[in-house]
């Protein structure tokens, strides 16, 4: 049989990497597939600039559009980056009745719902593994593997840099800075850094799981996003000395009244598995009613570990490129008429609980008054220390507590009104804190 021919859109660390994978695990690939892949036709934006892969046996172009009109070529594979070229290319291959593998998860997560509505007219597929979690086949996973449940929610570290940043903040009491050029010299961070730091990397690949777990429409728009840039030393270290550690969570879950689509800094307690995923890895735990908490586990970033997801996807195109259309897996897991737009709760309706820190005058009654708010919104504290400040000339201390579960907006209203107290310096930081006991 005549080999598949792929086209190639990028030549960066992921089109490198995926060249570099097909070609030195070509045999075991096409034993899998049953047919030999090759990338015959490949855009870059400087074509002569040296690449960490082979492009001997590939047609270069510095006009992408060539790639996507090529006769020859059945599955385009984006690795471009970006949510507008990247769009506009991805929409005329499908038009072209090519199918499409893409690791952009700003693309899927902001225009997934068209795109995806477009291959289904145009019988193609669109295949997204390498956009959540890098190399860890969640989306398989959650699409395939875990059919059979009703999910109640999801948590995931789906964000290698920000996961790398904490890390050595917490573990080698580095500088930020520092760290985050580390993650983009490894190739680990995004072209602009602070979709990483503030969160927005980890919101778009949130929005795709929730969709692929729930059945709702793609939301990026909806996603409540808050990023580690605010994190302090201070607030890792009490952490740690309560049993916690801070990480970068995108949660999920379904209740009663909608689902909660969020992405924050989150206390987890040190037992928890997740809790101790440190570095670029990226771990996501879903927990279905059937299967109990379930935790998938990986490198998140990187050249070769995304390369294993765009590969994967290229195998998954391969095998079902003479299958009838409609008997497909679904894009987002969920027959395309049965997807349900279920409300998105805003942030002030989420129930979580919550870490505070304050700082505060050090004398009789604070505590007393500091409580009694609390007592008045019905939010219960699981635990409380105080802290002397080393550096304090005035007679100030930290007081460091966690609460129980309470709805936001309660919990909000109490630190307004804690805030505006005579005894209270400084703003008080809240930080979420997440059970994750299923
Ligand atoms: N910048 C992303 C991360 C790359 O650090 O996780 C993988 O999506």
């Amino acid at each position: 049989m005549e080999p598949v021919k792929v086209g190639l859109l990028g030549l960066g660390t992921v089109g490198g990497g995926t060249a570099n994978v097909l070609s030195r695990n070509a045999e075991e690939i096409s034993r899998r597939a049953g047919r030999d892949i090759i990338i015959t036709h490949a855009s870059a934006r400087d074509i002569s600039k040296p690449r960490l892969c082979d492009t001997s046996q590939m047609k270069l172009t510095e006009n992408p559009l060539d790639v996507v009109s090529d006769p020859d070529v059945e599955i385009i594979v984006e690795l471009i980056g970006g949510d507008t070229l990247s769009k506009e290319l991805v929409l005329k291959a499908i038009a072209n009745k090519k199918h499409v593998v893409t690791a952009n998860k700003a693309l899927i997560a902001k225009y997934g719902n068209e795109i995806f509505s477009a291959a289904q007219k145009n019988g193609v597929m669109v295949a997204f593994e390498a956009a959540v979690a890098g190399g860890i086949p969640i989306i398989k996973a959650l699409r395939e593997g875990l059919a059979g449940n009703t999910i109640d929610w999801l948590a995931g570290i789906i964000n290698g840099t920000g996961n790398f940043i904490l890390t050595e903040m917490e573990q080698k009491q580095r500088d930020f800075a520092d760290v985050l050029a580390e993650a983009q010299r490894l190739g680990y961070a995004e072209a602009d850094p602070t979709f990483d730091v503030e969160g927005i990397d980890a919101a778009h690949k949130l929005t795709i799981l929730a969709s692929i777990a729930f059945g709702i429409p793609l939301q990026f728009d909806k996603v409540y996003c808050e990023g580690i840039s605010k994190i302090c030393r201070e607030d890792v270290e009490y952490a740690s000395e309560l049993g916690y550690t801070i990480k970068h969570l995108g949660v999920s879950r379904r209740t009663d009244n909608g689902i909660e689509l969020r992405v924050h800094p989150t206390l987890i307690s040190r037992e928890r598995l997740i809790a101790n995923v440190n570095g670029v890895m990226n771990a996501v735990l879903v927990h279905g009613d059937a299967v109990g908490p379930t935790l998938y586990y990986g490198a998140g970033a990187g050249s070769d570990p995304t390369a294993s997801a765009v590969v994967a996807d290229i195998i998954d195109v391969v095998r079902v490129l003479t299958t009838d259309s409609e008997n497909r897996v679904p894009h987002l897991a969920f027959q395309p008429s049965k997807i349900q737009d279920m409300p998105i709760l805003a942030i002030d309706d989420i129930e979580t609980a919550y870490y505070c820190r304050l700082t505060v005058d050090d004398r009789a009654g604070v505590l007393a008054e500091i409580t009694r708010i609390f007592a008045e919104f019905d939010i219960s504290i699981v635990s409380m220390v105080q802290k002397e400040l080393h550096n304090s000339q005035d007679e100030k201390c930290s007081i460091v507590l966690i609460t129980h579960k309470t709805i936001e907006n309660k919990m909000n209203s109490a630190i307004s009104q804690i805030q505006s107290l005579e005894c209270v310096d400084g703003e008080i930081v809240k930080i979420r804190l997440e059970e994750l006991d299923g």
